[in-house]
């Protein structure tokens, strides 16, 4: 079947935009919930789950013959207050994510294709992020949290996720090293996601297709993950044409290497992009545009994928 070509999804444009739901349907074959299977929305009172928007989802996503990429198990962000707020023993804590992993991953069993397992657990210089799950459960819960989630769905294909991880740098290789160890010592992590939330401003990511091949070379799968590029505001054709550049480039790297198995944009609407309300003065990241017509960008992806004779069946 081929690459998977997959978007984030907003639930809620979902059922309250007709176009947009039209376009999640027909042009993608993997979804991604932007934020409904984070552990704050899905639980956030102690031991009550709220699966309804992430069961929908699912739903929409087997209609429509999809894929579904889980996001996310282990992450330091969009947690539940009770979690954050609580004072917990080293042993409470680990029982209380070996649950959340546990429970989660056993309510999705089978209609999952793959888990964001561990996301953003890394710093920029290669150290790990000091997040609660570090300051209180060391850095061993990275591998716990893998060996849960397969005890939990033996055929998802169980990821670490992060930023910044496209290119070669003091990040990439740190992940690199990490996944090689858990690798060696029998962890089930089996794909790396590189996120890929670019900008013009910055250079292209340096060797991403060398990259992507070193870590397929440990064994495991890449995909991208949460593709999108932003602009400075108001978009100067340079700009423009340096996105398009740029997504062009991800999906080639992506289709150079065999296993690069899925390319995933973070949404695909520029009017329901998260970039505007985190980046100042920046946006337009997006391959729609505010009204959901398709941008150069789109039309580059196309291309890219019928020259690789890789692209999805379409309706
Ligand atoms: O749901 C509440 C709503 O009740 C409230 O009225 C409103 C007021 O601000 O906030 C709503 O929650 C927002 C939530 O998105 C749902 O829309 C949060 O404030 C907002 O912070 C949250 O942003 C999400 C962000 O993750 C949180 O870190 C973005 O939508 C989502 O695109 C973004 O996704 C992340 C990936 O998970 C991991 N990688 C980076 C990526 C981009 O930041």
């Amino acid at each position: 079947m081929g690459l998977k070509v997959g978007t984030a999804v907003n639930t809620d444009a979902l059922v309250d935009d007709p176009e947009y739901r039209a376009i999640t349907a027909t042009q993608f074959s993997s979804v991604t919930p932007e934020n409904v299977m984070k552990w704050g929305l899905v639980e956030p009172t102690r031991g009550r789950y709220e699966w309804a928007e992430a069961d929908r989802l699912v739903r929409f996503a087997r209609a429509h013959h999809q894929v579904v990429r889980g996001h996310t198990l282990v992450w330091h962000n969009q947690l539940p207050e009770w979690v954050t707020a609580g004072t917990w023993t080293r042993a409470q804590l680990r029982g209380i994510l070996r649950k959340h992993v546990t429970d989660q991953v056993t309510h999705f069993k089978g209609q999952i294709s793959a888990w964001d397992v561990v996301n953003e657990a890394f710093n920029e210089d290669g150290t790990l992020r000091d997040s609660l799950w570090l300051q209180k459960l060391g850095p061993g819960y990275i591998a716990d949290a893998f060996r849960w989630a397969h005890r939990a769905d033996p055929k998802a294909v169980l990821y670490y996720n992060d930023y910044n991880l496209e290119g070669i740098g003091p990040k990439s290789d740190a992940v690199y090293r990490l996944v090689r160890q858990l690798r060696r010592e029998g962890v089930p992590v089996q794909g790396v996601g590189l996120q890929t939330h670019l900008d013009t401003l910055y250079d292209f990511p340096e060797k991403m297709q060398f990259n992507m091949e070193r870590f397929a070379r440990l064994g495991v799968d890449v995909a991208i993950t949460e593709a999108d590029v932003r602009i400075p505001l108001p978009v100067s054709p340079t700009e423009g044409l340096a996105q398009v550049a740029d997504y062009s480039q991800t999906m080639q790297a992506c289709l150079a290497v065999p296993r690069c198995v899925s390319y995933t944009v973070w949404g695909f609407g520029d009017a329901y992009s998260w970039v505007p309300a985190v980046f100042d003065g920046e946006g337009s990241a997006d391959i729609f545009d505010e009204n959901l017509a398709p941008k150069p960008a789109y039309y580059a992806l196309q291309q890219d994928l019928r020259l690789a004779a890789g692209a999805p069946p379409r309706p």
